[in-house]
């Protein structure tokens, strides 16, 4: 739809994304990349030039040899789009529904760490622009502004979640779920797949860990509870910041296992705060998993390898996404993660059954670049590319997005090209 005049603009029930093409086509052409380009290659070569050396190693580091990571991307250079043609998709809609919430389409920005080191504006610029969009905000434990700041920004009604990284210290946990609660987080996403960082070569080469340098424990440092534990050994938070932050991110990161044992508990107290709203659990890759997860009253299980910064070697999350809808799909709320790069890794993760899909570094690459406008324009152009691509292929909504349009390589099929590999 790159004509403004279009008379189906009026009876579309979503904003016109589509139009955003049109609106930088038209950005004067001064031989300058306006905004920047969103190519995600491209897009991680200019953050990589503007970002300070620890936040490049932060961001771009996966696990090992990155083979998860790399087989993330396989995995979806698989899966091909049958598209449809003469299909009246004039009054396409993107919406659809999580936790209750109607939103602008089926992608959301997930939980990331200390923002700041990207861009000073941090997670309040990146929640603010999730607002603006309608799109689900997940802010994570490990983030550099407090809970309270990063509601306010995302504003009054607009969807967002909490990401808990669990400590060892249940009042702490209560603590931080209760805030998160009255701060307007209404549903908790438990990650269990970080009890510690993964192996990563460049960050434990250069010593790159910001919290030991006294930086992106705001979470922690506007905790009272925490307050308190920093009071009990003695460390004035206010004075003794890099004591403090690595305390916080030892309760957080703090390398002991949790149990399926625990989740139970955990469940009743966040429903108790939060007066019943949804619990999911993030990291999900088997099918056992997913099961136990269903057995346990579990609303939602996030699919994800954490953009393979974890387990190296692992199942692609688009593998594991196929198996585990197959055993549960109908049974819980299935949303899925990492290695999406563009609409069609968006509709091919919706295809395969997932309900809704988060994305990372791409908002991340934005954020480094540009700040607050970074991430609006990568997360406009997801939007105008995703409303585009249903357009001309033929779809209408997102419950077209099903098996059928699919067509599916063999496994062993490694088909990117080498500089695609990002
Ligand atoms: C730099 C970086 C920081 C992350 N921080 C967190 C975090 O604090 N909590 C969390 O649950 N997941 C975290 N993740 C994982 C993301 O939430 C998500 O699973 C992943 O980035 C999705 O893959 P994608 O980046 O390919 O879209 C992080 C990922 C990256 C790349």
């Amino acid at each position: 739809m790159s004509d403004p005049t279009n008379p189906h603009i009026k009876e579309r029930t979503t904003p016109q994304w589509g139009l955003y093409q049109r609106e930088n086509f038209w950005k004067p052409n001064d031989g300058k990349i306006a905004p920047f380009n969103t190519d995600p290659a491209k897009l991680e070569e200019r953050a990589k030039e503007r970002l300070s050396e620890g936040g490049w190693y932060y961001a771009s580091s996966n696990a090992g040899m990155s083979t998860t990571h790399l087989a993330n991307r396989q995995a979806f250079y698989r899966h091909r789009i049958i598209p449809n043609q003469l299909v009246d998709t004039n009054t396409r809609d993107t919406t659809t529904t999580i936790f209750n919430h109607k939103v602008s389409a089926p992608i959301g920005f997930a939980p990331i760490g200390i923002n700041k080191i990207y861009h000073p504006a941090g997670e309040s610029a990146v929640a603010k622009v999730a607002g603006e969009l309608n799109l689900p905000y997940c802010l994570s434990t490990a983030g550099s502004t407090s809970i309270e700041d990063v509601g306010a920004a995302n504003g009054e009604g607009s969807p967002r979640f909490y990401q808990l990284y669990m400590p060892h210290d249940d009042e702490l946990t209560l603590s931080l779920m209760t805030r998160a609660w009255e701060a307007g987080f209404d549903a908790l996403i438990l990650t269990t797949d970080t009890w510690q960082l993964g192996w990563r070569h460049d960050d434990v080469a250069h010593s790159n860990y910001a919290f030991y340098r006294g930086f992106g424990a705001d979470l922690g440092l506007s905790d009272p509870v925490f307050r308190k534990r920093c009071a009990e050994d003695g460390i004035d938070p206010d004075v003794d910041v890099v004591q403090a932050s690595s305390k916080w991110i030892d309760s957080v990161w703090h390398g002991r296992a949790w149990s399926w044992e625990k989740i139970p508990w955990l469940m009743r107290e966040w429903k108790r705060i939060s007066g019943g709203r949804p619990f999911a659990i993030k990291g999900i890759q088997s099918v056992k998993d997913a099961k136990k997860c269903v057995e346990l009253g579990v609303e939602g299980i996030v699919v994800s390898n954490h953009a393979g910064r974890q387990v190296d070697g692992a199942v692609a999350s688009l593998d594991a996404l196929e198996k585990i809808v197959e055993a549960v799909g109908d049974k819980i709320y299935v949303m899925f993660d990492s290695g999406v790069r563009g609409a069609s890794d968006v509709v091919k993760a919706l295809a395969i059954g997932a309900k809704f899909v988060f994305v990372g570094r791409l908002w991340i690459w934005g954020l480094s670049i540009m700040g607050e406008d970074g991430v609006r324009h990568v997360m406009k152009s997801l939007l105008a590319d995703l409303d585009i691509l249903m357009g001309v292929a033929g779809f209408n909504g997102v419950e077209d997005f099903e098996k059928s349009i699919l067509e599916s390589g063999p496994k062993s099929y490694n088909l990117i090209p080498e500089k695609r590999k990002l």
